[in-house]
């Protein structure tokens, strides 16, 4: 089997990471029991885009039980768990092309290591792995039966690709479905961009001036987290919706330049690139904190930061680097401005993988049942996938709810029925 990882030998400590991570993902398994049985992917090759970790790994273990011959690659240069890498190679026998830390040289040829499989069908995070088909091995689209997308950054990506006309292959943005990004982007992200934070940092959150960048699904869930661990929450926004939603939320608005100067602590979670620059680095306090929890890293311009400091050290403290401007303050960097929940934490908790995945493997199966019928375009997920997965979901969290009587049936389809 080819692969590429950083050490075989660490797999032990893997399976028990991906086996706690089971435990949380009660509707993966109801479908890897029916896929075990069913083999609907008999055959199937697949190529995954996506963060290497134990979550992940239960989702490429549900493929394999349908009969997919599938391998792994990272979606990002630091989110890979090198223990869950080797298990995954080890004892499920999926070969992975993914080391934590990886520079960009290594990151694509890993990627192009996927590409070789020959997949029908592909799984990204970010849109790196079909944007590369595109670029670089367009004669493969037409075998392409479509690829999944994970993230917001990714479906921007695809949606402009098909604006253009460039698309060559159905995809579907599994983003947007209800059940990854209402609880994945909101409540995975806020609580690992916090884990991440502490990690990284271990600094008392209480009491600090956190300015969160972006009041999306991400941003929502990091200051709503951030604030329950006593942090003053300032947001900031380009969209006045967004802006007024946060302000009813009981956050401080404010346009960058000016929580510059207040913020004990930075995170940027826009999807959008450079929103920390030379003018915010210049006037925050000594000591400011750092850090991205969008998908690229280039919410924060690094280049500036650099250009403007006359000391860079590097590691003060594990995922820390520290940056000495000429007016003698210093600003500390987190994970290099990537994914800090990936970086210096372990991403989302397994319990809302357990419902974006779900959604994946469901995708999937979907994608092969209904081949015939996709053009290169960017699809919704299907609502009864959704649908199903949430009443899952619910009854595994021991959660009951009403049922609809035939009466507010009749009365929510009328028009005739008013005061
Ligand atoms: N850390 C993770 O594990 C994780 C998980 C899911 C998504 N993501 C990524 O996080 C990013 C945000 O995702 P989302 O689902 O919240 O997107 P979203 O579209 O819901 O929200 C993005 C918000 O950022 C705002 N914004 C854009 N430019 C801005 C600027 N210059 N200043 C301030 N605000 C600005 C937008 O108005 C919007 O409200 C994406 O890159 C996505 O791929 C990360």
């Amino acid at each position: 089997m080819n692969y590429d990882i950083k050490d075989i030998s660490l797999a032990p400590k893997g399976k028990k990471r991906i086996e706690w991570a089971d435990n949380d993902m009660p509707v993966l398994q109801k479908i890897r029991e029916r896929f075990q049985k069913e083999k609907s992917f008999a055959g199937k090759k697949m190529s995954l885009c996506l963060h290497i970790t134990a979550e992940t790994a239960n989702l490429a273990r549900t493929l394999k039980s349908g009969g997919a011959d599938l391998v792994l690659c990272a979606s990002n240069p630091l989110s890979t768990q090198d223990d869950v890498s080797a298990s995954l190679v080890k004892d499920y026998k999926i070969p992975i092309f993914a080391i934590k830390g990886e520079n960009e040289k290594t990151y694509y040829k890993h990627i192009k290591s996927a590409i070789k499989h020959n997949p029908v069908i592909t799984m990204d995070d970010g849109a790196d792995l079909v944007s590369t088909i595109h670029r670089e091995y367009h004669q493969m689209a037409p075998q392409i039966l479509a690829s999944m997308e994970e993230t917001t950054t990714g479906v921007i990506r695809l949606r402009a690709m098909e604006k253009d006309g460039a698309l060559k292959f159905p995809v579907i943005a599994v983003n947007d479905a209800q059940t990854k990004y209402l609880f994945d982007n909101r409540y995975g992200t806020g609580q690992s961009t916090v884990d991440g934070i502490i990690r990284a940092t271990d600094i008392l959150i209480a009491g600090k001036n956190f300015v969160v960048a972006g009041y999306g699904w991400c941003g929502r869930g990091f200051a709503m987290r951030a604030r329950g661990m006593g942090a003053i929450v300032i947001v900031t926004e380009v969209n006045p919706i967004r802006a007024i939603e946060a302000a009813l939320d009981g956050f401080i608005i404010m346009p960058m330049t000016e929580a510059a100067k207040i913020g004990d602590l930075f995170c940027t979670l826009t999807g959008d690139i450079h929103i920390l620059r030379k003018e915010h680095f210049r006037v925050m306090k000594d000591g400011a904190i750092i850090c991205n929890s969008g998908h690229f890293n280039v919410e924060i311009n690094i280049d500036d930061l650099k250009s403007i400091s006359v000391e860079i050290r590097k590691n003060v403290r594990n995922f820390v680097d520290m940056y000495k401007l000429k007016n003698g303050k210093r600003i500390f960097l987190l994970g290099e401005g990537r994914l800090i929940n990936l970086a210096a934490a372990e991403g989302h908790p397994a319990s809302v993988m357990d419902m974006s995945f779900a959604t994946q493997a469901l995708v999937t199966e979907w994608v092969c049942k209904n081949k015939k019928k996709l053009e290169p375009k960017v699809y919704k997920v299907p609502e009864n996938i959704e649908k199903w997965i949430s009443e899952i979901k619910l009854g595994t969290m021991g959660l009951k709810i009403d049922k609809l009587t035939r009466e507010q049936v009749d009365y929510l389809t009328r028009w005739d029925m008013g005061t």
